[in-house]
Protein backbone atom coordinates (compact mmCIF):
# COMPACT_ATOMS: atom_id res chain seq x y z
CA UNK A 1 0.00 0.00 0.00
CA UNK A 2 1.42 3.55 -0.84
CA UNK A 3 0.69 6.13 2.13
CA UNK A 4 0.09 9.49 1.63
CA UNK A 5 3.79 11.42 2.46
CA UNK A 6 4.94 14.35 4.85
CA UNK A 7 8.40 15.08 4.36
CA UNK A 8 10.42 16.99 7.31
CA UNK A 9 13.53 18.67 6.45
CA UNK A 10 15.99 18.90 9.22
CA UNK A 11 18.21 21.61 10.30
CA UNK A 12 19.37 20.25 13.50
CA UNK A 13 17.12 21.19 15.85
CA UNK A 14 16.40 19.37 18.99
CA UNK A 15 12.75 18.73 18.62
CA UNK A 16 12.85 17.06 14.84
CA UNK A 17 11.96 13.90 15.30
CA UNK A 18 9.30 14.72 17.74
CA UNK A 19 7.97 16.82 14.78
CA UNK A 20 8.44 13.55 12.52
CA UNK A 21 6.19 11.57 15.40
CA UNK A 22 3.88 13.90 16.13
CA UNK A 23 2.48 13.93 12.36
CA UNK A 24 2.59 10.37 12.35
CA UNK A 25 0.32 10.46 15.57
CA UNK A 26 -1.98 12.33 13.32
CA UNK A 27 -2.16 9.94 11.04
CA UNK A 28 -0.14 10.23 8.34
CA UNK A 29 3.02 8.97 7.24
CA UNK A 30 6.23 10.79 7.00
CA UNK A 31 9.71 10.81 6.64
CA UNK A 32 12.79 12.67 7.63
CA UNK A 33 15.69 13.47 5.30
CA UNK A 34 18.61 16.03 5.74
CA UNK A 35 17.91 19.50 4.52
CA UNK A 36 20.84 18.85 1.68
CA UNK A 37 18.76 16.58 0.02
CA UNK A 38 18.34 17.04 -3.77
CA UNK A 39 15.33 18.78 -4.98
CA UNK A 40 14.59 15.42 -7.20
CA UNK A 41 14.64 12.93 -4.24
CA UNK A 42 11.80 16.04 -2.78
CA UNK A 43 9.89 15.79 -6.04
CA UNK A 44 10.07 11.87 -6.78
CA UNK A 45 8.46 10.97 -3.65
CA UNK A 46 5.69 13.50 -4.26
CA UNK A 47 5.08 14.49 -0.54
CA UNK A 48 1.62 16.23 0.14
CA UNK A 49 3.50 18.50 2.63
CA UNK A 50 6.89 19.51 3.97
CA UNK A 51 8.16 20.66 7.20
CA UNK A 52 10.82 22.61 7.43
CA UNK A 53 12.74 22.56 11.08
CA UNK A 54 14.00 24.24 13.73
CA UNK A 55 17.87 23.91 13.97
CA UNK A 56 20.64 25.69 15.80
CA UNK A 57 21.52 28.61 12.93
CA UNK A 58 21.00 31.71 11.80
CA UNK A 59 19.85 32.44 8.35
CA UNK A 60 22.41 35.78 8.41
CA UNK A 61 25.24 32.71 9.92
CA UNK A 62 28.17 32.60 7.63
CA UNK A 63 27.44 28.74 5.80
CA UNK A 64 24.22 28.74 7.33
CA UNK A 65 22.22 26.06 6.13
CA UNK A 66 20.11 26.61 3.06
CA UNK A 67 17.84 24.82 0.78
CA UNK A 68 17.30 25.11 -2.89
CA UNK A 69 14.70 27.76 -3.51
CA UNK A 70 13.30 25.83 -5.69
CA UNK A 71 11.50 23.97 -3.42
CA UNK A 72 9.49 27.05 -2.99
CA UNK A 73 7.94 26.74 -6.28
CA UNK A 74 6.64 23.42 -6.33
CA UNK A 75 3.39 24.07 -5.20
CA UNK A 76 3.69 21.74 -2.03
CA UNK A 77 2.00 23.33 1.14
CA UNK A 78 5.61 24.15 2.89
CA UNK A 79 5.48 24.95 7.41
CA UNK A 80 8.59 26.43 8.89
CA UNK A 81 9.21 25.83 12.36
CA UNK A 82 11.79 28.33 14.28
CA UNK A 83 14.47 28.32 11.80
CA UNK A 84 12.36 27.10 9.24
CA UNK A 85 10.24 29.88 9.16
CA UNK A 86 12.66 32.38 9.29
CA UNK A 87 14.61 30.37 6.14
CA UNK A 88 11.05 30.92 4.13
CA UNK A 89 11.89 34.49 4.73
CA UNK A 90 15.20 35.04 4.09
CA UNK A 91 14.56 32.77 0.56
CA UNK A 92 11.35 34.89 -0.14
CA UNK A 93 13.14 38.26 0.26
CA UNK A 94 12.52 38.98 3.88
CA UNK A 95 14.89 39.52 6.76
CA UNK A 96 15.34 38.21 10.14
CA UNK A 97 16.54 40.58 13.23
CA UNK A 98 18.63 39.05 16.54
CA UNK A 99 16.20 39.88 18.91
CA UNK A 100 17.03 42.55 22.39
CA UNK A 101 16.69 39.05 24.41
CA UNK A 102 16.51 35.79 23.73
CA UNK A 103 13.22 34.34 23.89
CA UNK A 104 12.93 30.85 25.84
CA UNK A 105 10.13 28.88 27.46
CA UNK A 106 6.24 29.17 27.48
CA UNK A 107 5.19 32.60 25.72
CA UNK A 108 2.00 34.11 25.77
CA UNK A 109 1.08 34.04 22.10
CA UNK A 110 -2.04 35.83 20.43
CA UNK A 111 -3.15 33.74 16.64
CA UNK A 112 -5.15 34.96 14.44
CA UNK A 113 -7.01 34.40 11.30
CA UNK A 114 -5.12 31.74 9.31
CA UNK A 115 -6.29 28.09 8.32
CA UNK A 116 -3.33 27.21 10.28
CA UNK A 117 -5.02 28.47 13.56
CA UNK A 118 -8.67 27.00 12.79
CA UNK A 119 -10.72 25.87 15.99
CA UNK A 120 -7.37 27.11 18.88
CA UNK A 121 -7.71 29.32 21.36
CA UNK A 122 -7.06 32.96 19.97
CA UNK A 123 -5.17 33.77 23.10
CA UNK A 124 -2.89 30.84 24.39
CA UNK A 125 0.97 29.84 24.89
CA UNK A 126 3.39 28.69 22.98
CA UNK A 127 7.36 27.49 23.39
CA UNK A 128 9.68 29.54 22.38
CA UNK A 129 13.54 28.93 22.08
CA UNK A 130 15.18 31.63 19.49
CA UNK A 131 17.31 34.71 19.27
CA UNK A 132 16.41 35.39 15.78
CA UNK A 133 13.24 36.33 14.62
CA UNK A 134 11.39 37.30 11.44
CA UNK A 135 11.55 41.59 11.19
CA UNK A 136 10.39 42.43 7.39
CA UNK A 137 7.95 39.72 6.21
CA UNK A 138 8.88 38.86 2.20
CA UNK A 139 6.24 40.31 -0.38
CA UNK A 140 3.03 38.93 -0.30
CA UNK A 141 3.13 37.58 3.16
CA UNK A 142 0.91 38.35 6.29
CA UNK A 143 1.27 38.63 10.13
CA UNK A 144 -0.59 35.97 11.64
CA UNK A 145 0.42 35.98 14.92
CA UNK A 146 1.94 37.37 17.32
CA UNK A 147 4.09 37.66 21.41
CA UNK A 148 5.57 40.44 23.11
CA UNK A 149 8.92 40.12 22.06
CA UNK A 150 8.21 38.63 18.40
CA UNK A 151 5.84 40.61 16.36
CA UNK A 152 5.83 38.03 13.39
CA UNK A 153 5.13 34.50 15.22
CA UNK A 154 3.36 33.32 12.39
CA UNK A 155 2.90 34.19 8.72
CA UNK A 156 1.60 32.95 5.81
CA UNK A 157 2.12 33.37 1.74
CA UNK A 158 -1.48 31.36 1.09
CA UNK A 159 -1.75 31.61 -2.36
CA UNK A 160 1.87 29.95 -2.51
CA UNK A 161 0.84 27.44 0.41
CA UNK A 162 3.46 28.79 2.36
CA UNK A 163 3.18 29.20 6.43
CA UNK A 164 5.70 29.57 9.19
CA UNK A 165 5.56 29.40 12.75
CA UNK A 166 8.29 30.77 15.03
CA UNK A 167 7.74 28.78 18.19
CA UNK A 168 7.35 25.27 18.29
CA UNK A 169 3.54 23.24 17.94
CA UNK A 170 5.58 20.03 18.52
CA UNK A 171 6.13 19.87 22.46
CA UNK A 172 3.47 19.29 24.93
CA UNK A 173 4.70 23.15 26.16
CA UNK A 174 2.11 24.54 23.30
CA UNK A 175 -1.09 23.27 24.22
CA UNK A 176 -2.94 24.43 20.43
CA UNK A 177 0.58 22.66 18.83
CA UNK A 178 -1.27 19.46 17.94
CA UNK A 179 -4.45 21.04 16.24
CA UNK A 180 -2.42 23.49 14.54
CA UNK A 181 -0.30 20.36 12.95
CA UNK A 182 -3.49 19.02 12.33
CA UNK A 183 -4.73 22.14 11.03
CA UNK A 184 -1.36 22.03 8.14
CA UNK A 185 -2.08 18.55 7.63
CA UNK A 186 -5.76 18.15 6.94
CA UNK A 187 -6.74 21.87 6.25
CA UNK A 188 -3.58 22.67 3.88
CA UNK A 189 -2.04 19.71 2.38
CA UNK A 190 -5.59 17.72 2.38
CA UNK A 191 -4.14 14.92 4.30
CA UNK A 192 -6.85 12.33 4.25
CA UNK A 193 -4.57 9.80 7.12
CA UNK A 194 -4.32 6.69 5.89
CA UNK A 195 -1.59 5.49 8.19
CA UNK A 196 -2.68 3.04 10.28
CA UNK A 197 -0.35 0.69 12.33
CA UNK A 198 -3.09 -2.26 11.95
CA UNK A 199 -3.34 -1.75 8.24
CA UNK A 200 0.74 -1.16 8.28
CA UNK A 201 1.19 -4.57 10.36
CA UNK A 202 -0.61 -6.61 7.86
CA UNK A 203 1.06 -5.33 5.02
CA UNK A 204 4.45 -5.47 6.18
CA UNK A 205 3.20 -9.45 7.49
CA UNK A 206 1.98 -10.12 3.53
CA UNK A 207 5.20 -8.28 2.04
CA UNK A 208 7.32 -10.38 4.04
CA UNK A 209 5.53 -13.65 2.74
CA UNK A 210 5.64 -12.42 -0.74
CA UNK A 211 9.41 -11.80 -0.62
CA UNK A 212 10.55 -14.98 1.64
CA UNK A 213 8.10 -17.41 -0.53
CA UNK A 214 9.56 -20.98 1.08
CA UNK A 215 13.15 -19.91 2.09
CA UNK A 216 14.57 -19.80 5.24
CA UNK A 217 15.27 -16.85 7.66
CA UNK A 218 17.42 -16.32 10.41
CA UNK A 219 16.68 -13.68 13.60
CA UNK A 220 18.76 -13.01 16.44
CA UNK A 221 16.66 -12.61 19.35
CA UNK A 222 17.74 -10.09 22.54
CA UNK A 223 14.38 -10.43 24.27
CA UNK A 224 14.44 -6.12 23.96
CA UNK A 225 11.46 -4.62 22.01
CA UNK A 226 12.55 -4.42 18.96
CA UNK A 227 14.00 -7.51 17.68
CA UNK A 228 11.15 -9.20 19.74
CA UNK A 229 8.46 -7.40 17.38
CA UNK A 230 10.40 -7.61 13.99
CA UNK A 231 10.52 -12.00 14.90
CA UNK A 232 7.28 -11.99 16.01
CA UNK A 233 5.82 -9.73 12.99
CA UNK A 234 8.46 -12.47 10.51
CA UNK A 235 6.69 -15.31 12.53
CA UNK A 236 3.42 -14.16 11.34
CA UNK A 237 4.74 -14.29 8.17
CA UNK A 238 6.29 -17.61 7.24
CA UNK A 239 5.95 -19.48 10.49
CA UNK A 240 8.64 -21.56 11.33
CA UNK A 241 10.45 -21.10 8.41
CA UNK A 242 11.87 -18.51 10.97
CA UNK A 243 14.57 -19.53 13.26
CA UNK A 244 15.52 -17.16 16.45
CA UNK A 245 18.73 -17.85 18.44
CA UNK A 246 18.19 -16.39 21.66
CA UNK A 247 22.47 -15.87 23.05
CA UNK A 248 21.09 -15.83 26.87
CA UNK A 249 25.02 -14.36 28.58
CA UNK A 250 23.85 -14.98 31.86
CA UNK A 251 23.59 -11.21 32.28
CA UNK A 252 19.99 -10.53 31.81
CA UNK A 253 17.78 -9.44 34.88
CA UNK A 254 16.23 -12.18 37.29
CA UNK A 255 14.07 -14.83 35.07
CA UNK A 256 14.21 -12.76 32.08
CA UNK A 257 16.15 -16.07 30.10
CA UNK A 258 13.28 -17.85 30.96
CA UNK A 259 10.39 -15.17 30.33
CA UNK A 260 11.23 -14.87 26.43
CA UNK A 261 11.57 -18.74 25.93
CA UNK A 262 7.92 -18.89 27.72
CA UNK A 263 6.56 -16.34 25.46
CA UNK A 264 8.04 -17.20 22.03
CA UNK A 265 8.97 -20.74 22.17
CA UNK A 266 5.51 -21.97 24.22
CA UNK A 267 3.08 -19.15 23.75
CA UNK A 268 3.69 -18.31 19.57
CA UNK A 269 5.39 -21.57 18.95
CA UNK A 270 8.32 -19.79 17.55
CA UNK A 271 11.24 -21.60 16.45
CA UNK A 272 13.85 -20.34 19.14
CA UNK A 273 16.90 -21.51 20.35
CA UNK A 274 18.15 -20.37 23.42
CA UNK A 275 21.96 -20.71 23.98
CA UNK A 276 23.15 -21.12 27.50
CA UNK A 277 26.50 -19.12 27.72
CA UNK A 278 26.50 -18.16 30.88
CA UNK A 279 29.79 -19.93 32.06
CA UNK A 280 31.72 -18.71 28.96
CA UNK A 281 30.66 -15.05 29.11
CA UNK A 282 31.57 -15.14 33.29
CA UNK A 283 34.87 -16.95 32.81
CA UNK A 284 35.59 -14.40 29.72
CA UNK A 285 34.64 -11.57 32.18
CA UNK A 286 37.04 -12.78 34.96
CA UNK A 287 38.95 -10.48 36.78
CA UNK A 288 38.04 -7.77 34.32
CA UNK A 289 37.04 -4.27 35.83
CA UNK A 290 37.09 -1.46 33.21
CA UNK A 291 33.75 -1.14 31.34
CA UNK A 292 35.00 -0.63 27.78
CA UNK A 293 36.71 -3.80 28.10
CA UNK A 294 33.54 -5.50 29.44
CA UNK A 295 31.61 -4.28 26.37
CA UNK A 296 34.09 -4.99 24.00
CA UNK A 297 34.69 -8.83 25.62
CA UNK A 298 30.89 -9.22 25.64
CA UNK A 299 30.01 -8.05 22.46
CA UNK A 300 32.75 -10.33 20.56
CA UNK A 301 31.56 -13.29 22.70
CA UNK A 302 28.65 -12.75 21.52
CA UNK A 303 29.77 -12.98 17.56
CA UNK A 304 31.28 -15.78 18.67
CA UNK A 305 28.36 -18.05 20.26
CA UNK A 306 25.97 -16.80 18.06
CA UNK A 307 28.09 -18.08 14.77
CA UNK A 308 28.67 -21.09 16.21
CA UNK A 309 25.03 -22.19 16.44
CA UNK A 310 24.70 -20.11 12.94
CA UNK A 311 26.86 -22.87 11.58
CA UNK A 312 24.46 -26.08 12.47
CA UNK A 313 21.52 -24.12 10.61
CA UNK A 314 23.61 -23.42 7.92
CA UNK A 315 22.88 -21.28 4.43
CA UNK A 316 20.15 -18.97 5.34
CA UNK A 317 18.08 -16.77 2.58
CA UNK A 318 17.25 -14.01 4.93
CA UNK A 319 18.64 -12.55 8.19
CA UNK A 320 16.08 -10.51 10.14
CA UNK A 321 17.20 -6.96 11.96
CA UNK A 322 15.13 -4.98 14.33
CA UNK A 323 16.55 -1.81 13.05
CA UNK A 324 13.90 1.22 13.83
CA UNK A 325 13.61 4.34 12.18
CA UNK A 326 15.49 6.51 14.42
CA UNK A 327 18.64 4.42 13.47
CA UNK A 328 18.37 4.99 9.85
CA UNK A 329 17.74 8.72 10.10
CA UNK A 330 20.38 10.69 8.31
CA UNK A 331 20.78 13.57 10.60
CA UNK A 332 20.65 17.33 9.10
CA UNK A 333 23.83 18.71 11.11
CA UNK A 334 26.08 15.25 11.54
CA UNK A 335 25.73 13.15 14.86
CA UNK A 336 26.87 14.17 18.64
CA UNK A 337 29.98 12.77 20.24
CA UNK A 338 29.71 8.86 21.01
CA UNK A 339 30.65 8.60 24.93
CA UNK A 340 29.96 4.79 25.43
CA UNK A 341 30.17 2.40 22.25
CA UNK A 342 26.87 0.31 22.09
CA UNK A 343 27.58 -2.39 20.28
CA UNK A 344 24.80 -4.65 19.93
CA UNK A 345 23.91 -7.50 17.58
CA UNK A 346 25.66 -5.17 14.64
CA UNK A 347 28.19 -6.97 13.19
CA UNK A 348 26.32 -10.09 12.81
CA UNK A 349 26.00 -9.41 8.81
CA UNK A 350 29.13 -9.73 8.80
CA UNK A 351 29.45 -13.59 9.78
CA UNK A 352 26.12 -15.02 8.91
CA UNK A 353 25.46 -16.58 5.27
CA UNK A 354 22.65 -14.88 4.24
CA UNK A 355 21.16 -13.46 0.92
CA UNK A 356 19.19 -10.38 2.27
CA UNK A 357 18.74 -8.53 5.15
CA UNK A 358 14.47 -8.15 6.44
CA UNK A 359 14.18 -5.40 8.32
CA UNK A 360 10.34 -4.83 8.54
CA UNK A 361 10.70 -1.99 11.93
CA UNK A 362 13.00 0.40 9.36
CA UNK A 363 9.82 2.98 8.86
CA UNK A 364 9.11 3.00 12.48
CA UNK A 365 9.44 5.36 15.66
CA UNK A 366 9.99 3.37 19.00
CA UNK A 367 6.23 4.24 20.39
CA UNK A 368 5.00 2.77 16.84
CA UNK A 369 7.01 -0.45 17.46
CA UNK A 370 5.35 -0.97 20.82
CA UNK A 371 1.97 -0.02 19.21
CA UNK A 372 2.35 -3.13 16.20
CA UNK A 373 3.57 -5.26 19.07
CA UNK A 374 0.22 -5.33 20.74
CA UNK A 375 -1.16 -5.54 17.00
CA UNK A 376 0.40 -8.81 16.44
CA UNK A 377 -0.75 -9.76 20.50
CA UNK A 378 2.87 -9.47 21.95
CA UNK A 379 2.31 -9.58 25.72
CA UNK A 380 2.50 -6.29 27.70
CA UNK A 381 5.52 -6.78 29.98
CA UNK A 382 7.46 -7.13 26.77
CA UNK A 383 5.87 -4.24 25.11
CA UNK A 384 6.57 -1.75 27.61
CA UNK A 385 10.09 -3.18 28.58
CA UNK A 386 12.52 -0.82 29.73
CA UNK A 387 15.53 -0.48 27.92
CA UNK A 388 17.96 -2.68 28.90
CA UNK A 389 22.06 -2.50 27.71
CA UNK A 390 23.26 -4.96 25.60
CA UNK A 391 26.04 -5.79 27.84
CA UNK A 392 23.35 -6.12 31.00
CA UNK A 393 24.08 -6.38 34.21
CA UNK A 394 28.01 -6.47 33.34
CA UNK A 395 27.63 -2.85 33.39
CA UNK A 396 25.81 -2.73 36.51
CA UNK A 397 28.33 -4.31 38.54
CA UNK A 398 31.19 -1.94 39.37
CA UNK A 399 34.67 -3.53 38.86
CA UNK A 400 35.10 -7.31 38.63
CA UNK A 401 31.75 -9.75 38.06
CA UNK A 402 31.88 -12.94 39.95
CA UNK A 403 28.50 -15.51 39.78
CA UNK A 404 27.91 -14.19 43.47
CA UNK A 405 27.53 -10.52 42.44
CA UNK A 406 25.38 -11.21 40.15
CA UNK A 407 22.83 -12.91 42.13
CA UNK A 408 23.16 -10.52 44.94
CA UNK A 409 21.92 -7.80 41.43
CA UNK A 410 19.80 -9.86 40.32
CA UNK A 411 17.77 -10.09 43.36
CA UNK A 412 18.10 -6.84 44.23
CA UNK A 413 17.14 -4.92 40.82
CA UNK A 414 13.95 -7.74 41.24
CA UNK A 415 12.56 -6.00 44.45
CA UNK A 416 13.40 -2.74 43.13
CA UNK A 417 11.15 -3.20 39.99
CA UNK A 418 8.71 -4.85 41.38
CA UNK A 419 8.34 -2.28 44.04
CA UNK A 420 8.15 0.36 41.69
CA UNK A 421 5.45 -1.57 39.84
CA UNK A 422 3.40 -2.06 43.18
CA UNK A 423 3.47 1.75 43.73
CA UNK A 424 2.02 2.23 40.15
CA UNK A 425 4.93 4.34 39.20
CA UNK A 426 6.20 1.48 36.27
CA UNK A 427 4.79 4.36 33.63
CA UNK A 428 6.20 7.44 34.96
CA UNK A 429 9.77 6.50 35.04
CA UNK A 430 11.35 5.26 32.36
CA UNK A 431 14.64 3.37 33.33
CA UNK A 432 14.85 2.42 37.17
CA UNK A 433 16.85 -0.38 38.01
CA UNK A 434 20.41 -1.18 40.90
CA UNK A 435 23.38 -1.37 40.43
CA UNK A 436 25.78 -3.00 42.66
CA UNK A 437 28.54 -0.72 43.23
CA UNK A 438 32.36 -2.33 44.17
CA UNK A 439 31.95 -0.82 47.74
CA UNK A 440 31.88 -2.27 50.87
CA UNK A 441 30.96 -0.07 54.37
CA UNK A 442 30.16 -1.57 58.23
CA UNK A 443 26.48 -1.97 59.29
CA UNK A 444 25.03 -3.97 61.97
CA UNK A 445 22.64 -6.79 61.99
CA UNK A 446 21.18 -7.86 65.28
CA UNK A 447 23.88 -8.09 67.42
CA UNK A 448 26.54 -8.99 64.03
CA UNK A 449 28.97 -6.09 62.63
CA UNK A 450 27.96 -6.84 59.02
CA UNK A 451 31.16 -5.50 56.22
CA UNK A 452 28.89 -5.80 52.98
CA UNK A 453 27.94 -4.23 49.53
CA UNK A 454 26.25 -0.69 48.73
CA UNK A 455 23.18 -1.14 46.31
CA UNK A 456 23.02 2.17 44.21
CA UNK A 457 19.43 2.57 42.99
CA UNK A 458 18.67 4.53 39.85
CA UNK A 459 15.70 5.86 38.52
CA UNK A 460 15.34 8.29 35.76
CA UNK A 461 12.46 10.20 33.12
CA UNK A 462 13.52 11.10 29.73
CA UNK A 463 12.19 11.01 26.38
CA UNK A 464 14.75 10.57 24.64
CA UNK A 465 17.60 8.54 26.73
CA UNK A 466 19.68 11.69 25.37
CA UNK A 467 19.26 13.64 28.51
CA UNK A 468 17.37 12.69 32.01
CA UNK A 469 16.26 14.02 35.03
CA UNK A 470 16.63 11.79 38.26
CA UNK A 471 13.18 10.48 38.74
CA UNK A 472 11.32 12.03 42.61
CA UNK A 473 10.26 8.51 43.77
CA UNK A 474 8.30 8.96 46.91
CA UNK A 475 10.45 8.13 50.02
CA UNK A 476 7.79 5.84 51.56
CA UNK A 477 8.53 3.90 48.33
CA UNK A 478 12.19 4.23 48.73
CA UNK A 479 11.92 3.39 52.33
CA UNK A 480 10.09 -0.16 51.57
CA UNK A 481 12.74 -1.11 48.67
CA UNK A 482 15.54 -0.70 51.01
CA UNK A 483 14.13 -1.91 53.88
CA UNK A 484 12.87 -5.07 52.08
CA UNK A 485 16.59 -5.20 50.13
CA UNK A 486 18.88 -5.25 52.94
CA UNK A 487 16.09 -7.71 54.82
CA UNK A 488 15.97 -9.94 51.75
CA UNK A 489 19.31 -10.14 49.94
CA UNK A 490 22.29 -11.53 51.69
CA UNK A 491 25.54 -9.55 50.78
CA UNK A 492 23.88 -5.46 50.74
CA UNK A 493 23.90 -3.83 54.11
CA UNK A 494 23.60 -0.06 52.57
CA UNK A 495 21.47 1.41 49.36
CA UNK A 496 21.85 4.91 47.98
CA UNK A 497 19.94 6.62 45.41
CA UNK A 498 21.41 8.65 42.82
CA UNK A 499 20.02 11.83 42.34
CA UNK A 500 22.21 13.00 39.55
CA UNK A 501 20.49 13.93 35.90
CA UNK A 502 21.80 13.18 32.56
CA UNK A 503 24.40 15.41 31.57
CA UNK A 504 26.76 15.53 33.54
CA UNK A 505 25.70 11.78 34.85
CA UNK A 506 24.95 9.07 32.23
CA UNK A 507 22.15 6.53 33.17
CA UNK A 508 24.21 3.58 33.48
CA UNK A 509 27.14 3.74 35.70
CA UNK A 510 29.61 1.90 33.55
P1 LIG B 1 23.81 6.11 29.06
O1 LIG B 1 24.36 5.29 30.18
O2 LIG B 1 24.77 6.29 27.93
O3 LIG B 1 22.61 5.26 28.49
O4 LIG B 1 23.22 7.40 29.54
C1 LIG B 1 21.65 5.72 27.57
C2 LIG B 1 20.75 4.55 27.25
O5 LIG B 1 21.49 3.54 26.56
C3 LIG B 1 21.52 2.33 27.30
N1 LIG B 1 22.88 1.77 27.22
C4 LIG B 1 23.24 0.79 26.39
N2 LIG B 1 22.52 0.08 25.50
N3 LIG B 1 24.45 -1.18 24.92
C5 LIG B 1 23.12 -0.89 24.78
O6 LIG B 1 22.45 -1.56 24.01
C6 LIG B 1 25.24 -0.51 25.79
O7 LIG B 1 26.44 -0.78 25.90
C7 LIG B 1 24.61 0.53 26.57
N4 LIG B 1 25.04 1.41 27.49
C8 LIG B 1 23.98 2.16 27.88
C9 LIG B 1 21.13 2.70 28.71
O8 LIG B 1 20.52 1.61 29.39
C10 LIG B 1 20.19 3.87 28.49
O9 LIG B 1 18.88 3.43 28.20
Amino acid sequence: MKHELVLVLDFGGQYNQLIARRVREAGVYCEMLPYSAPIEKIRDKKPIGIIFTGGPASVTDKGAPFIDEEILALGIPILGICYGMQLISALCGGTVRKAAQREYGRVGISLGDSGLFRGCEKETVCWMSHTYHVDRLPAGFLTTAFSANCPAGAFENKEKRLYGVQFHPEVNHTPEGRKILWNFLYGICGAKGDWRMSAYVDDMITKIRDKVGDRKVLCAMSGGVDSSVAALMVHKAVGRQLTCIFVDHGLLRKNEGDQVEEVFNRQFDMKLIRVNAQRQFLDRLAGVSDPETKRKIIGEEFIRVFEAEARKIGKVDFLVQGTIYPDVIESGLGDAAVIKSHHNVGGLPDIVDFEEIIEPLRDLFKDEVRKAGLELGMPEHIVWRQPFPGPGLAIRIIGEITDEKLDILKDADWIFREEIKAAGLGNEINQYFAVLTGMRSVGVMGDERTYDYTLALRGVTTTDFMTADWARIPYDVLEKVSSRIVNEVKGINRIVYDITSKPPSTIEWE
